[in-house]
């Protein structure tokens, strides 16, 4: 039977049923109908699969996996060749343990350095982000997996992820946080995606019409499987209308009785054939998967070696005075720094990985010809691994500062009492402030290098391997100097983007903000030369020289800009690169050619994409600030009629968007900002928010919250659960108990927050006896129980 077939044998009692899932990992399955479950599993570095009782944050540990760099460090290496064979690898680890769809690659934009979940994200850019991102996509799929890219849309921070809304400019939102999605979609081909857990522009996303339906279905074609976020489903009627199809993870039968009752009563919110559009793909999907064979294991052994090769491709040399490295053989080194013994190689929450095997520096150290002493004094180089402490790097919770914590910076201060050659190992999956560098004569940074990070980094320091990675994000000197300082109101549930497009590199270049190490930067142990540019309509051609004495790779970079505009405009964009590797003194010419996303731009006013007319500024170079070849190309637009008048948003013309008005930001959004919510809490307030509830108990329930968050603050390791729950909203209760707690309960809840606890306690537990009695009822007629 094909998927139609079978569709047209179920009853709306099934199809309804199948549009949630049926525990923490798995869809539903009818027996009847030989549909089987689909398992879900993160994630996007490594698979986190648990057996047995599977809970949302991984309290249960999972089975073995590859710990693989994390997407913030493997976009450092410009390759898509490396994200393909690590898709390839994860797609091989799934097979082999029973996952269907890999939750991942992330690929959200990096619009703060605090966001606690860049770690988990490619870059700054949506252009580098996509492609990486794709690249993933079409290893994991060539394995006959669904990759699942996270989180669409515009889910930029952790902070009460689940209770806010992102309020975006509409040409912002296009260019800037949808673009790497269409890239993903239409270059990667990805056959299922996930909602976010936010509002965009005022409508959750797993339900927002013009996310899901206007883009992501009909403009981009995309066919397969939308898949909530977990818990991130707030009206499932609205999300199946919208082509919502698994709404994760387990919210119990209550939302598949909403969905008859949606149907077949009163208004006729959603009818039978909107049901039916979105159950299709998930037959599809569970016909699809099925055919897969669980039976071949993975080469630990393989896969342990691509993620070295990643982490060694991806880490980028930052500073190198006087040519420090590579080590000399022989050299004396003094192991230093908190992380010498234990790594840190991956970041906290839904993505974390129980790795298969875990090198230390310690461990590996023997491998090389290098001679240890313990005294920092007597070495000849003292190498100092350092970076971020766990708590900093966490899915639930964003950083408070760009800072590394004071007592590494202690230890670094005292070792330069004893010697000043002193080389830094960093790990850290986020920018971060730098007032420490001078303490350092190099600094080659790791960001999160996967288990085989230790052995990696030796590789480099030594020389066996040269670095080659760049920057996929800027390093602001401070977190005052980024476009969103003054916007990243961490109260708020509006949370404007009243810095329009320019995010990173985008506004640091374009309003002349001095940065510590700008976007695409990274040093080697060799260097590079550019020259010849030529300009065609098609492409841009120049020839890159290793004008060094060792053999290495340059990440060349293609930028577009136009300093005649009627439009807001970025200084330059990145619109293509290439990552070259080159002989020592080996010249070679490299093409770059343009595609639809070279020169387009969204235009409010037509509702499409659109070409400026003009004369455009090609620039190709080494970093976003050293672009040592330019060109000019006059272009044809496609329209006359430019959106808006440019005289009216001085802010945005220039760039300087650190302090841009309410009625400024306003304009360029186009209608009314919305306004605060004030007054009683409803199921969508965050239960952080209960600090200001009326009811004593649950000012209790929060004092016992924020106690248990500080605590993990205090002892530095995330409680997973903890910052999950602070930040959920009420509604989130019902759709996370695997179906103890009912919608209508969750009602009675907020009845309770608001100061009638009687009222609200006899609602609870009325509705806790209907839900158990319409559960049973339901999971009877379902599996033809009676
Ligand atoms: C995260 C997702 C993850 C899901 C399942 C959510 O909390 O936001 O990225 O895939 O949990 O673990």
């Amino acid at each position: 039977m094909d998927a139609r077939e079978i569709l047209s044998k179920l009853t709306l009692m099934e199809k309804a049923a199948l549009l949630s899932g049926k525990n923490e990992w798995e869809s539903r399955d009818i027996p009847r109908l030989d549909i089987q479950s689909i398992t879900f599993s993160d994630g996007p570095h490594g698979l986190r699969r648990q057996e047995g009782a599977g809970d949302h944050l991984g309290l249960n540990a999972s089975l073995p996996a590859t710990c693989f760099p994390t997407a913030a460090t493997v976009a450092n290496s410009w390759d898509p060749q490396i994200g393909e064979e690590i898709g390839q690898a994860l797609g091989e680890e799934a097979l082999a343990q029973k996952v269907d769809v890999l939750l991942g690659p992330g690929l959200n934009m990096k619009r703060s350095p605090l966001c606690g979940r860049n770690f988990e994200y490619f870059s700054e850019d949506p252009y580098l982000a996509g492609k990486m991102a794709a690249s993933y996509i079409r290893g994991i799929q060539s394995k006959h997996i669904y990759a699942c890219p996270k989180h669409f849309a515009v889910n930029s921070r952790e902070y009460r992820r689940m209770a806010m809304n992102a309020v975006v400019d509409e040409r912002t939102l296009r260019e800037i946080y949808l673009t790497a999605f269409e890239i993903a979609v239409k270059e990667g081909g990805a056959k299922a995606i996930m909602s976010a857990y936010n509002e965009v522009n005022g409508s959750y996303a797993n339900e927002n019409k013009h996310l899901l339906v206007d883009i992501l279905r009909n403009e981009w074609g995309f066919d397969g499987i939308v898949v909530t976020d977990w818990g991130a489903s707030n009206d499932h009627v609205a999300g199946v209308k919208c082509q919502s199809n698994v709404e994760m993870p387990n919210p119990g039968l209550d939302s598949a009785r909403e969905l008859i009752k949606a149907a077949t009563e009163g208004e006729g919110r959603i009818t039978e054939e909107e049901i039916d559009r979105a159950v299709l793909p998930i037959i599809e999907a569970a016909l699809y998967v099925r055919e897969n064979d669980h039976k071949k294991g993975f080469d630990i052994e393989a896969h342990h070696a691509i993620a070295r090769k990643a982490a060694v491709n991806s880490a980028v040399l930052l500073k190198n005075d006087e040519d420090i490295l590579p080590l000399k053989s022989g050299c004396k080194v003094a192991l230093k720094g908190p992380f010498v013994d234990k790594p840190r190689y991956q970041g906290s929450g839904s993505s974390q990985v129980n790795s298969t095997k875990l090198e230390t520096v310690r461990n590996v150290i023997g491998n090389y010809d290098l001679q240890i002493v313990e005294d920092p004094g007597e070495a000849d180089v003292v190498l100092f691994f350092f970076g971020l402490d766990e708590i900093a790097e966490s899915e639930g919770a964003d950083r408070f500062s760009m800072d590394i914590p004071e007592y590494q910076i202690k230890e670094l201060e005292n070792l330069t009492v004893y010697n000043k050659h002193i080389v830094g190992i960093m790990s850290a999956g986020s920018a971060v402030k730098m007032p420490w560098l001078s303490n350092l004569q190099a600094l080659l940074h790791g960001y999160l290098t996967g288990q085989a990070g230790a052995s990696a980094m030796l590789d480099l320091l030594t020389g066996k391997e040269i670095p080659t990675g760049k920057l996929s994000e800027s390093y602001p000197f401070a977190y005052t100097d980024c476009s969103i300082y003054n916007y990243a109101d961490q109260e708020k549930r509006n949370l404007q983007y009243r810095e329009g497009p320019f995010i990173g590199y985008r506004y640091y270049d374009t309003a002349e903000v001095a940065v510590q190490f700008p976007f695409g930067y990274g040093l080697s142990y060799t260097t590079f030369a550019y020259s010849n540019l030529t300009v065609t309509d098609k492409d841009v051609t120049f020839t890159v020289t290793n004008t060094g004495n060792r053999d290495g790779a340059e990440i060349a970079q293609l930028y577009v800009g136009k300093k005649e505009s009627g439009l807001i405009r970025p200084k330059k964009e990145l619109k293509g690169f290439a990552k070259v590797w080159l002989r020592a003194g080996e010249s070679r010419e490299v093409t770059i050619s343009f595609d639809d996303k070279t020169f387009r731009y969204f235009s409010t006013r037509s509702d499409q994409w659109e070409v400026e007319g003009g004369t455009y500024q090609i620039y190709v170079g080494a970093n976003v600030l050293d672009t040592a070849l330019t060109g000019e190309l006059k272009i044809q637009g496609t329209i006359l009629e430019l959106p808006y008048d440019i005289e009216k948003l001085p802010s945005y013309r220039s760039g300087q968007v650190h302090n841009v008005h309410y009625e400024e930001f306003e304009k360029l959004y186009g209608k009314p900002l919305p306004e605060e919510k004030v007054g009683a809490f409803e199921i969508n307030d965050a239960l952080c928010q209960m600090k200001d509830s009326k009811s004593a108990i649950c000012r209790l329930v929060y004092r016992v919250l924020k106690k248990n968050l500080d605590k993990s603050y205090e002892k530095g390791v995330p409680d997973l659960n903890t910052m999950f729950v602070y930040n959920m909203p009420f509604r989130a209760i019902s759709k996370m108990s695997g179906g103890m707690v009912s919608r209508e309960m969750v009602e009675s809840i907020v009845t309770i927050v608001n100061g009638h606890f009687f009222r609200g306690l006899g609602g609870v537990i009325a509705g806790f006896f209907r839900n158990r009695s319409a559960n049973n009822k339901y999971e009877k007629r379902l599996y033809h129980k009676e």
